[in-house]
């Protein structure tokens, strides 16, 4: 189907849903989504796998060995397209000339994303601070470096296996929290961007894209090491790699949220951590 088709399809919904229900729906408040027309992936670009290996040094994260189980117990609705619609690039370039929030006009760069075509895995966090706003790519301050030395101490990476990006693809002043607004004009940016990498697996990282991945306003706390569905896609939150260098006595907890995590991937491409280098 053409996006044009898909497009009157969602604006006949739209209009019909206004006039049965007198309001719309949440399922239509978002603005412009990303329409695409129907093809199947051929080639990938360049710029969709890293050219620039992140200089973080890795080494052993000071993590607790403890174990820990994991279920799939909760179940979302799949909002996954099952066919492929867009490439990478055509996702980076909408985003590129985004002006649906306020957080454009801030903006130095906006920060799609990197990592491999086919993750493994795919990080979401929360949004650009000062660092990825000046470089256009996610998590290369700190905290990106923390995250580096996370994913390594399970056998990932953004160069070998995943795929890093956030819930908002531009900077909130101050690195305050994006508001749900924000996050609202965003997040069909992030559905298109799974619906093309379709990850193995998704690992939230931090509240924010917990609560939005999970639709739920409960913290982190409740919310981390559990294995939720998005679609047909296991999916588990943890710790903010920010939250682990403010408190590093969560790093414990963060480390069995990881174990857990390694276990439920091995299940699903076993073997995975074998082809794994070190950085
Ligand atoms: N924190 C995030 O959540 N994302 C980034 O890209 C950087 C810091």
């Amino acid at each position: 189907m053409k996006a044009e088709e898909k497009k009157q399809i969602y604006n006949l919904l739209k209009t019909v849903s206004l006039g049965i229900n007198g309001y719309t729906p949440a399922a239509f408040d978002r603005e412009d989504p990303v329409f695409t027309d129907d093809f199947e992936k051929s080639s990938v670009s360049s710029n969709q796998i890293s050219s620039d290996p992140t200089e973080a040094a890795v080494s052993a994260p000071e993590f607790s060995a403890q174990t820990s189980s994991s279920s799939l117990e909760h179940a979302l609705p799949a909002v996954q397209n099952s066919r492929k619609t867009v490439s990478l690039d055509s996702i980076a370039s909408k985003i590129h000339d985004c002006s649906r929030c306020r957080l454009a006009g801030g903006r130095t760069n906006t920060v799609v994303g990197m990592g491999v075509e086919n993750p493994l895995v795919l990080v979401i966090g929360e949004a650009p601070g000062q660092s990825e706003d000046q470089t256009g790519k996610p998590f290369v301050g700190e905290a990106g470096q923390l995250l580096d030395k996370m994913l390594a101490a399970i056998q990932l990476s953004r160069n070998q296996n995943c795929y890093i990006t956030n819930i908002v693809k531009c900077r909130p002043p101050q690195n305050r929290d994006p508001a749900p607004q924000e996050i609202q004009a965003c997040i069909s940016y992030l559905e298109a961007q799974l619906s093309i990498l379709k990850p193995k697996m998704i690992l939230l990282v931090g509240r924010i894209a917990a609560q939005t991945l999970l639709k739920t306003s409960a913290g982190i706390n409740s919310l981390r090491g559990t294995f939720y569905q998005y679609g047909s896609i296991p999916m588990m939150a943890t710790y903010h790699p920010s939250a682990l260098l403010r408190n590093p006595q969560l790093k414990a907890p963060a480390w069995q949220d990881l174990k857990a995590f390694r276990a439920e991937l091995l299940k699903i491409a076993p073997g995975y951590e074998s082809s794994f280098v070190q950085e």
